[in-house]
């Protein structure tokens, strides 16, 4: 299987910045006849029809489990429908962790947006805390993370992001991927994603090792350029 390759944008580009951004990435892959499969989650203000080729797409970092109604400051599917966005992430750490958002609140997301056929970026990783007291706990800390998920959803995609990597240039050494990637594989046969700090100087190393499909990349992916230069590295694995 070709290795897949995510951006997630966070807080960061504006809606012209962003349209840029992802043209360039476009006309990159034609030029170089990349067919891995890319993914960019902007911000929900840079959300537009954008004519991409047919590897490439473009998804929301979080939506509110309707079609539309009163909740103020949230999204729903009838905005995301306007743009054709039939992709998105789910419990992601920093919605779990600063915004708050519980399992069960998780959970309902990712129903309703697997009843209406998304595909579905599905992160779990645990804290440092949990970290340090082995992987024994880690994996029990992973395995309540997939409480209330349907794990056979044709269109899942899950992503393993140890919060301690995250943003904070920590990235987590082979063992520590490889362990817990082996472990979620023998239960879960979906293609895992791996993400915290990567960078275009350890993508290699990290797509290489055994059981990671491919990585979801914050930081190091804002620039364009060094999201060509990890989309590049990803082509040749
Ligand atoms: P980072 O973020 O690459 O900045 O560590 C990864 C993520 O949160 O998906």
């Amino acid at each position: 299987m070709k290795k897949i390759i995510a951006s997630n944008f966070k807080t960061n580009h504006t809606r012209s910045s962003t349209k840029e951004f992802i043209n360039l990435i476009d006309q990159y892959l034609i030029d170089n006849q990349i067919d891995n499969e890319v993914f960019v989650f902007p911000t929900a203000t840079s959300l537009d029809t954008f004519d991409l080729k047919e590897n490439f797409t473009v998804g929301a970092q979080n939506a509110y489990p309707v079609t539309s109604g009163s909740f103020t400051g949230e999204i729903g599917t009838q905005q995301l429908d306007e743009f054709n966005i039939k992709t998105i992430l789910i419990g992601h750490s920093e919605r779990r962790h600063v915004l708050g958002e519980s399992q069960s609140e998780i959970a309902t997301k990712y129903a309703y947006f697997k009843e209406q056929g998304y595909t579905i970026i599905y992160c779990i990783g645990e804290p440092l805390e949990v970290k340090e007291q082995g992987l024994e706990q880690t994996l029990e800390y992973v395995w309540e993370q997939f409480d209330g998920i349907d794990l056979s959803y044709e269109n899942l995609i899950l992503a393993y992001e140890p919060v301690w990597a995250i943003g904070t240039g920590v990235t987590a050494t082979t063992e520590d991927i490889s362990n817990v990637h082996n472990a979620i594989k023998q239960k879960i046969e979906k293609p895992l994603l791996y993400g915290g700090s990567v960078k275009p100087s350890n993508l290699e190393e990290i797509l290489t090792i055994d059981n990671v499909d491919g990585s979801l990349i914050g930081t190091a992916s804002w620039d364009v350029e060094s999201f060509k230069q990890m989309i590049k590295i990803t082509n040749n694995i």
